[in-house]
């Protein structure tokens, strides 16, 4: 037998052989075309080399294509598990021409492959064309020598494919595989075609045109190739079956979920055991290509169809989660042809885990729900739609799985119905929404958000990427256009651009179209938490609603603001370890230049506290471990450890952020929706450059992380260098310098002080009019004994113990007055000696008004004041003389 793995690789061996370029498959997620929900077909990948926008270094190529189904224009989830051939994951095998070769070789190639390389009877295959294209009808005769009636003329669209509305599209060719007489169904278009007997396993589209709207616009610049092989199909006929569900690969999971629920795959078990191990391909591939589940665009179909597949889990009476014991399975069988999927084994079973755990708690009530609901029902009768929302609503019963649960007895689901109830659910949100308080613009994004739903953020796994514009507007009001030179805000489907949210600044970059727009993104701002408003200034071109742009991300930007955000988480983490679990966040700023992180903690950190943190966060980085995100309810968030801020409204889902090592694996959890390093190495330098109070119980640290650290280091270490050469000593002596020199400062301050009081009071005198100098000693005044002297230069605050020497100096009872000059000011001191009984707060007063001054005071026995004409003094001191002769008269 040949398996499946050997058939696509002897596929591409052979196109490889043809001097076709191997391509590995791309993601699933296409974020080159926002038209899509998933990549669909072989070409996606390659839909801007047909139209010309983009060359590669290769003109023919050859690839086995990941592709989903599921949702979008090319939708096959309801079918799955029901028929031989339809499944939401498959690849599809194909060779591609971009104008090298067209038509004869594309035929002569597909017949060589299939009749001598795998040696397939030339008499089992029929070939169909489009009914106009005598071409390929004449090549096919010619090639394969085929009689006319197994070479059929199809009208329909059957035989014209296009990609989707807008995208390149050509009339093609198909392939068809007749399995024999036994098995009921008549050739392509016949009236029992859809019978399994002739199935198509290859198509050849010849691709021409590029369509917009559905409607065919323009030429490819060159006639070129696509076809598209199901890698499923062609297994079964190489396989000798005539079910895809029967091949190897199909057979090897459905037996590991036998043995894992201990039920054949038999009777009414046989659609659960295939909706399984086609939803188990499905999920595993989405998660490993970044998707995960979500209640919003493509998370929301990766939910649907991961639970479709539970609730078949749960119908063969699985008791526990059973999913994601059947990735080591999938991960054997097609591991080797993807080993994405072998990186990413941990992650899918952790997510299919995880979801199977959140939805069994709900899943038996709402069964019950639906049983009751229809448990007088008859085949053909309709569940009432409000039911079906209240399982979607309380039990997150997709709406598909609501039906596939009734589909076995022939019930159906009120669908109007079912999108009444949830149009009523929305118009209350919006009725009890408290939002910014400006109802007009509150009613715009209500508006928005209606009419096309939250933004899908592609952001997460990239920076760049395609969106349809869905609205502009200026001045807070829809428009049409944006011109050159005006600024407006515009909304697209799907955009990589972070809308600001949760302490992390909005993104910044450009927008470009293909008809010159140039756009500069300034701001994005994220309106009712669902909307990302693209805040754009347009530099050339144009930008209206429909209009297909280019989005990228200021990547550099964006790295300064992922290792902030991480940063911030470790700062937050290395705070609870060192301070205390008291430390909560306050509030935070996540920009590029810098992180801002407020928290509660009533003193200031100590140098000691703030180098810890900074080493512990350091360390982390250098561990350079990867960050693990999960996606979880926000119940189970926070039992499961995670930090999340008290009062923040969460939504259904919450992304789980964790950071660590080996046994502290879960050194910080948090709640986050904002975007992270995927390994703590990208933060490079962590570095606190304040810590502050913000009010009462609350610090505020401001740090920095890799290069805008490291030039915060460089510019410290500059002017540490600055120092020492200016001290003439090296950076290592600097602190020890300058103790040094302020010491010596302090000395020579000292020194300096005395010797002028040295120097003023050797040229004291005794002030006044009378010029009398200090050797004259103490003169008698209104019958004191008195002591009077003017200084300059004294320092006032050495004039009181002055005053105290000169009462010394009384030898007796008496009165000392001494003025001191500075700076063209004055001050006073006047001392009383005991058993005199005139005031010295008296005499200061006299003085200080001689001085230009006001007040004086002090005690009795000692006085003080000054005033400010220093030239004054010799007055000053005259009018202490005669105040003291006053008073004492
Ligand atoms: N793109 C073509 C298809 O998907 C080959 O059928």
């Amino acid at each position: 037998m040949t398996s499946t793995n050997d058939i696509r690789r002897s596929f591409l061996d052979y196109f490889e052989g043809q001097g076709h370029a191997r391509v590995p498959s791309a993601p699933l997620v296409p974020h080159n075309d926002p038209t899509l929900m998933f990549v669909n077909a072989g070409m996606v990948p390659f839909k801007n080399v047909f139209t010309g926008l983009e060359t590669r270094p290769y003109v023919t190529a050859t690839s086995s294509q990941k592709c989903v189904r599921a949702g979008g224009k090319h939708n096959d989830l309801d079918n799955v598990g029901y028929t031989a051939r339809h499944h939401t994951f498959f690849e599809m095998l194909g060779n591609f021409s971009f104008g090298a070769y067209f038509k004869e070789q594309a035929i002569t190639n597909a017949w060589t492959l299939l009749t001598r390389e795998w040696g397939l009877a030339p008499d089992r295959l029929t070939i169909t064309v489009y009914h106009t294209d005598d071409e390929a009808a004449s090549l096919w005769k010619k090639i394969a020598a085929l009689p006319d009636e197994r070479i059929i003329r199809i009208a329909t669209k059957d035989n014209f494919w296009a990609m989707g509305d807008d995208g390149p599209s050509g009339p093609c060719s198909e392939i068809f595989y007749d399995h024999g007489d036994h098995i009921p169904g008549g050739p392509p278009g016949s009236p029992d075609e859809d019978g399994d007997r002739f199935v198509e396993i290859w198509n050849l589209v010849f691709m021409q045109y590029e369509q917009v709207g559905g409607v065919i616009m323009s030429n490819l610049p060159k006639p070129s190739i696509d076809t598209g092989m199901g890698l499923e199909r062609i297994a079964a006929v190489m396989q000798g079956v005539t079910d895809n569900y029967d091949t190897d690969t199909f057979k090897a999971l459905i037996a590991a979920s036998e043995v894992l629920t201990k039920t054949r795959a038999e009777g009414a078990s046989q659609p659960s055991h295939r909706v399984i191990a086609d939803h188990l391909r499905t999920s595993g591939f989405l998660v490993a290509d970044g998707v995960l589940p979500s209640n919003e665009g493509r998370g929301y179909v990766l939910r649907r169809i991961m639970r479709r597949a539970m609730r078949h889990a749960h119908l063969l009476g699985a008791a526990n989660p059973l999913m994601h014991r059947l990735v080591p399975a999938l991960v054997a069988e097609m591991g080797a042809a993807y080993p994405d999927l072998v990186r990413a084994q941990p992650l899918i079973e952790a997510t299919l885990q995880q979801e199977e755990i959140q939805f069994r708690r709900t899943l038996v009530n709402g069964l019950r729900l639906l049983d009751e609901a229809t448990a007088t029902m008859g085949p053909g009768d309709t569940l009432p739609g409000a039911t079906a929302f209240k399982l979607y609503d309380t039990f997150g019963f997709p709406y598909d799985l609501t039906e596939d649960a009734l589909r076995a007895r022939s019930l159906q689901v009120d669908r109007a119905g079912f999108d009444q109830s949830m149009a009523a659910q929305k118009a209350a949100a919006r009725a009890a929404w408290k939002g910014s308080g400006e109802r007009a613009s509150d009613d715009l994004w209500f508006d928005l958000v209606e009419e096309h739903g939250p933004t899908e953020f592609t952001g997460y796994s990239g920076h760049e990427g395609e969106g349809i514009v869905l609205a502009v507007i200026e001045n807070g009001v829809r428009g049409d256009t944006l011109g050159h030179d005006q600024e407006g805000i515009v909304l697209v489907n799907q955009t990589p651009f972070y809308g600001e949210s949760g302490g992390q600044v909005g993104d910044a970059g450009v927008l470009r179209s293909i008809n010159g727009l140039e756009a500069v993104v300034e701001d994005v701002s994220k309106p009712l938490g669902k909307l990302h408003a693209l805040h754009v200034k347009v530099v050339s071109g144009a930008i209206k609603a429909g209009d297909t742009v280019q989005q990228y991300v200021d990547v550099e930007r964006r790295a300064a603001v992922r290792a902030n955000h991480s940063a911030t988480h470790l700062l937050h983490a290395a705070l609870r370890n060192r301070l205390g679990g008291h430390v909560t966040q306050k509030g935070s700023l996540v920009a590029a230049d810098r992180l801002r992180f407020d928290f509660s903690h009533p003193t200031a950190l100590t140098p000691a506290d703030i180098a810890a943190i900074e080493a512990e966060v350091n360390g982390h980085i250098r561990h350079n471990q990867p960050v693990s995100t999960r996606l979880m309810t926000p119940d189970d968030a926070i039992e499961a450890g995670a930090m999340a801020l008290f009062g923040e409204k969460y939504g259904d889902e919450v992304r789980v952020l964790s950071m660590g090592i080996g046994a502290d694996a879960d050194y910080s959890v948090e709640l986050c929706g904002g975007t992270h390093v995927n390994a703590l190495g990208d933060i490079a330098l962590f570095k606190i450059i304040s810590e502050s109070a913000v009010s009462s119980g609350v610090r505020r640290i401001e740090a920095l992380t890799g290069e805008a650290a490291r030039q915060w280091l460089g510019e410290r270490d500059a002017k540490l260098r600055e120092a020492a050469a200016t001290l003439k000593s090296s950076p290592d002596e600097v602190p020890g310098r300058v103790a040094a020199l302020i010491e010596n400062s302090k000395r020579l301050e000292r020194e300096l002080a005395e010797a002028k009081k040295a120097l003023a009071l050797s040229n004291a005198n005794g002030g006044g009019s009378g010029g009398k100098s200090e050797a004259a000693g103490p003169e008698q005044v209104g019958g004191h004994a008195f002591l009077g002297q003017v200084v300059d230069g004294l320092d006032p605050k050495s004039l009181r113990s002055e005053v105290d020497a000169m009462k010394q100096r009384l030898g007796g009872a008496g009165i000392a007055a001494l003025i001191a000059t500075n700076d063209g000011r004055a001050s006073v001191a006047v001392g009383v000696t005991e058993g005199v009984t005139v005031s010295a707060v008296d005499l200061v007063k006299a003085a200080v008004a001689a001085l230009g001054g006001q007040g004086g005071g002090g005690r009795p026995d000692m006085a003080q004041g000054g005033g400010p004409d220093g030239t004054k003094a010799g007055e000053a001191m005259d009018a202490i003389r005669e105040a003291l002769a006053t008073v004492s008269a």
